[in-house]
């Protein structure tokens, strides 16, 4: 029996043929709207709103795959409602995101962006002892705004350029605790203390907006500010605020409110690192995440549960 199921065409090219057997594809782009009909499943990017209304246009579905770790783009109360089974892609990219969170952490300490915009430009006129000059990270303390998979993970490499690290989480972590010498403190204290706070909470109505003109006030002049997890976690127009003042010291963020756009005075602050959401950007993260939404569609359509289910 084959399947009708929806599938973003974005990752035709990443997946395995082999794992498509039964399922009668309709390849949907991402600038299409979620059409109306009798698809059994779905699998979206997370660029695709899937709430109430599209749920109601698909009256068949059984599950919704998103091909991410974050599923903020889906109406949960909803889809619950509608017993339609929902799945993420947790763990495979916790490396990756970890990897590119630490490029922004040296690519706004170090001022990379403007020391190769100085060499591109021509402009370079040789070493000077007071060019460009960054934060060393030895000794600094990084603060871990979450600390699920992937803010330890990046706190397990915090550990060879000499940090120290505090995070904030609901329960305490004994064995991120055991292995890097982390401590947990509540939300104030980490922006007190931290000279570098990257963020790794999930987007949701409690952390919506957490980084704004109070938080960003309460953190260190001159910290830094890393976000690869969600964009709409920062007041944008606060954050470039604070940057324009000078009472951060740079912020690299590789997501964004209501991405693709940027806020324009975002995009002109100064000591910024803005990358284009490529967090999870390998090859080998990509083929992983989608080989497991197809595996969890695939689970659905026969009657097992699914892989990495989301709960409401
Ligand atoms: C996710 O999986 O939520 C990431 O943002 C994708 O890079």
């Amino acid at each position: 029996m084959t399947h009708r199921v929806l599938i973003a065409a974005e990752i035709k090219n990443l997946l395995d043929p082999a794992q498509l057997a039964d399922l009668d594809i309709t390849w949907l782009p991402a600038d299409e709207p979620t059409p109306k009909g009798d698809w059994v499943a779905l699998v979206p990017l997370l660029s695709r709103w899937v709430g109430g209304t599209e749920l109601k246009n698909l009256p068949n579905l059984r599950s919704v795959a998103n091909v991410a770790v974050g599923y903020n783009n889906i109406d949960l109360v909803a889809a619950e409602m509608r017993k339609v089974l929902v799945t993420n892609t947790p763990g495979v990219l916790t490396e990756a995101t970890a990897d590119l969170t630490w490029a922004l952490i040296l690519a706004t300490t170090r001022r990379l962006i403007e020391g190769v915009e100085l060499v591109r430009s021509g402009q370079w006129t040789g070493w000077h002892p007071e060019q460009l000059l960054g934060v060393e990270l030895h000794g600094r303390t990084l603060g871990l705004f979450g600390a699920g998979r992937i803010g330890q993970a990046v706190g397990r490499r915090a550990l060879p350029f000499g940090l120290r690290v505090l995070y904030t989480a609901r329960t305490p972590k004994p064995d991120f605790e055991r292995e890097t010498g982390a401590r947990r403190v509540d939300t104030s204290q980490l922006l007190f203390e931290s000279d570098i706070v990257s963020l790794h909470v999930p987007s949701s109505p409690e952390t919506k907006g957490i980084i704004n003109g109070e938080t960003l006030a309460r953190m260190k002049r001159g910290a830094i500010l890393i976000n690869t997890s969600r964009g709409d976690l920062i007041r944008e127009e606060a954050l470039a605020m604070a940057l324009e003042l000078g009472h951060l010291g740079g912020a690299g963020l590789d997501v964004y409110t209501d991405e693709p756009a940027i806020h324009p005075r975002l995009l002109a602050a100064p000591r910024t690192v803005l990358l284009p959401h490529i967090g999870s950007a390998t090859e080998e993260t990509r083929r992983q995440m989608v080989a497991i939404a197809v595996s969890n569609v695939q689970a659905v359509l026969s009657g097992n549960p699914p892989l990495t289910p989301v709960y409401a």
